[in-house]
C-alpha cells in the first residue's frame, strides 16, 4: 500500500475551528500530515482537533491571525517540534456585506486586519523559514470575491483581490526557492460564515445562492479534497465550481458584460432585501 498524500508533512490551519479551515484540516489529517489548527475561538480547535482521525495528527491552539507575534511564535513552534513547516493555510477570514455607506470604520479595519493582515503575518512568518528549508507550500484562501467584484461585497471583495494579488506576486518570487504558493478562489460554500457579517438589510444565504442562483454551495469536504489536489500539483489558483470557473473565465474576456451584469444583480438584491424585510419578523 502505498503511503498517505502527505505522509509526515507539517501543516498550520489558521481559521481552523470551523468551516472550509476545519476541512481541510481533517482532510490533511486523513493524507497523513501533522496539522496544528489555530483559531481565535480555541474550544472550537481543540473539538475540531479531537475529531480528527490518523494517519496523520491534530491538535488545536488559540490564535489570532491579526497578532504578528503570536503568528510568528506558532510557526517556530512548530517547526521546532516537526524539524520544519511544510504547509502553511493562510484560511482565516471573516465577511462583511451591505451597502457600502452603512459600514463603519471599525468594519473597515477589522476586515482589513483578519482578511489582509492576517494572511500577510502568516506569510511573513512562514517564507523566510520555507525558503531556508528550500521547500514548503503557501496557501491562502482567497474567494471568488477576489476575482470577480460584486457589488455590496465592497470591503470583502477588496480584501480578497489583495490576497489574490499577494499570492501570484509572491509565488513567482517563491518558486526559485523551492517555495510553492496557491491561492483558492471558492464560490459559496456551506459554512456558518454565510450567516454573518450582514450589514443593514444584507442576508447572506439569499445573496449567495437565491441572488446567484447556485442551487447548494459547495460542500467544504469536497473544497478541501480539491484544495488538496490543488497543492499537491502546485497550481497558482484554485477556482471551483466550475461555474464559477466559468464565470471568471468570461470575466476576463468581457468585463464590461459582466460589470452590467453585476449592476442588474445588485438591483435584484435590494428588491430582494425589501421583500424580505417586508414580511413578519421570523421570532419575534
Ligand atoms: N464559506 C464561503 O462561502 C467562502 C467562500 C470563499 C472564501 N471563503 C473564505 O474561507 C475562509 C474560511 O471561512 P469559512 O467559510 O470556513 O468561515 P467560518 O466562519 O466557518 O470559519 C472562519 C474561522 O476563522 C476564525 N477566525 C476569525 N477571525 C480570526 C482571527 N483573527 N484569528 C484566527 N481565527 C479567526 C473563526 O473563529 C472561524 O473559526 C475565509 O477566509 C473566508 O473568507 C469562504
Amino acid at each position: 500500500m502505498s503511503a498517505p498524500r502527505f505522509a509526515g508533512a507539517s501543516a498550520i490551519v489558521t481559521g481552523g475551528g470551523s468551516g472550509i479551515g476545519a476541512a481541510i484540516g481533517k482532510a490533511l489529517v486523513e493524507a497523513g500530515a501533522h496539522v496544528v489548527l489555530g483559531d481565535l475561538d480555541e474550544q472550537a480547535a481543540k473539538a475540531v482537533a479531537a475529531e480528527l482521525a490518523g494517519p496523520g495528527t491534530a491538535r488545536g491552539v488559540a490564535l489570532d491571525v491579526t497578532d504578528a507575534a503570536a503568528v510568528r511564535r506558532l510557526v517556530e513552534e512548530v517547526a521546532a517540534q516537526h524539524g520544519g513547516l511544510d504547509l502553511m493555510f493562510n484560511n482565516a477570514g471573516i465577511f462583511i456585506g451591505g451597502e457600502t455607506e452603512q459600514i463603519s470604520p471599525a468594519q473597515w479595519n477589522a476586515i482589513i486586519d483578519v482578511n489582509i493582515r492576517g494572511v500577510v503575518h502568516g506569510v511573513t512568518a512562514a517564507y523566510p523559514l520555507m525558503i531556508q528549508q528550500g521547500r514548503g507550500h503557501i496557501v491562502n484562501t482567497a474567494s471568488m470575491g477576489g476575482l470577480m467584484a460584486a457589488g455590496l461585497l465592497t470591503g470583502y471583495a477588496m480584501t480578497k483581490h489583495a490576497v489574490v494579488g499577494l499570492s501570484l506576486a509572491l509565488r513567482s518570487e517563491a518558486a526559485a526557492h523551492g517555495v510553492a504558493v496557491t491561492a483558492i478562489c471558492p464560490a459559496a460554500v456551506d459554512t456558518p460564515i454565510l450567516d454573518k457579517g450582514a450589514i443593514g438589510r444584507f442576508h447572506g444565504r439569499d445573496y449567495f445562492l437565491k441572488g446567484q442562483g447556485v442551487r447548494r454551495p459547495l460542500a467544504p469536504d469536497v473544497l478541501a479534497r480539491r484544495t488538496l489536489d490543488a497543492v499537491a500539483e502546485g497550481r497558482a489558483l484554485l477556482v471551483t465550481p466550475r461555474a464559477a470557473h466559468i464565470a471568471w473565465l468570461i470575466g476576463r474576456l468581457a468585463p464590461g458584460l459582466v460589470q452590467r451584469m453585476s449592476i442588474r444583480f445588485v438591483a435584484r438584491q435590494r428588491s430582494m432585501q425589501a421583500a424580505r424585510a417586508a414580511l413578519p419578523q421570523e421570532n419575534p
